[in-house]
């Protein structure tokens, strides 16, 4: 029997309007993803991938369709239920890592453990950055570390709180080849241990054929790739 999906989106539709000007950024997608499933999208600059993942994480909602993250249609949820339901399962990695600046590494992976009073926080963290391969790392602000290990920190806090579902917006954008490779190496074993849905945006097309499945978003849609 298959398993519930841990994402689905329905006939999803985005768009903004400003002063004078409508624009549909996404115009009807479809999708399932499955529990542990690794998905990847690709697409041109401005296709709207980054809207997309805004849409699935419940950052934006919908101006059309329905968007089940876990079951819940992320609709009928207000503001602080969103949030929630994101600190507690959801995990995030950005091309510019977006850590804090004035924190040092462990901090960094510290701060949504503590959202939650989890027990045991600092072993967590520790072990966290230990996984990574930063253990030697922990009092570093992130001024003091290489794209690389900036993204490594971003790798251990997103998956700290073993969340259900990850989204990566192309987590290696920002990186050289050599350190792509690492830290794709590290994302999917991360995410093979602790079982993580894997939602990632890539423009590089080796590692999104990497994944289980690939789609392409064109023209607001989603198309096998
Ligand atoms: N709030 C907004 N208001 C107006 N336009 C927006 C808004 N958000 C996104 N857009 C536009 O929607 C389009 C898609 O943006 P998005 O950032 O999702 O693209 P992307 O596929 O992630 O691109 P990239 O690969 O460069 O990161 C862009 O043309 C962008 O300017
Ligand atoms: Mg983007």
């Amino acid at each position: 029997m298959k398993e519930e999906a841990v994402l689905c989106l329905k006939d999803v539709h985005y768009h903004v309007s400003s002063d004078d000007e409508e624009l549909s950024i996404i115009k009807g997608c479809d999708l399932s993803v499955q529990p542990g499933e690794k998905l990847s999208i690709v697409g041109r600059s401005g296709s709207g991938k980054s809207t997309l993942l805004s849409l699935m994480a419940g950052l934006e909602l919908p101006t059309g369709g329905e968007v089940r993250l876990f079951g819940q249609a992320l609709n009928h949820l207000d503001e602080d239920r969103r949030a929630q339901l994101r600190a507690l399962q959801v995990g995030f990695v950005f091309q510019n890592f977006q850590l804090m600046p004035s924190m040092t590494a462990l901090e960094n992976v510290l701060m949504p453990l503590e959202l939650f009073q989890v027990s045991d926080a600092d072993d967590k963290a520790l072990q966290a950055l230990d996984k990574v391969g930063l253990g030697h790392r922990l009092s570093h602000r992130p001024s003091e570390l290489s794209g690389g290990e900036q993204q490594r920190v971003a790798l251990a806090r997103a998956f700290v709180t073993e969340p259900k579902i990850l989204f990566a917006d192309e987590p290696t954008g920002n990186l050289d080849e050599t350190t792509a490779e690492q830290v794709q190496h590290l994302l999917f074993q991360l995410n093979d241990e602790l079982h993580t849905t894997l939602v990632l945006v890539t423009h590089d097309s080796d590692f999104a054929r990497q994944c289980d499945r690939a789609l392409t978003l064109h023209n607001g849609r989603l198309q096998a790739v």
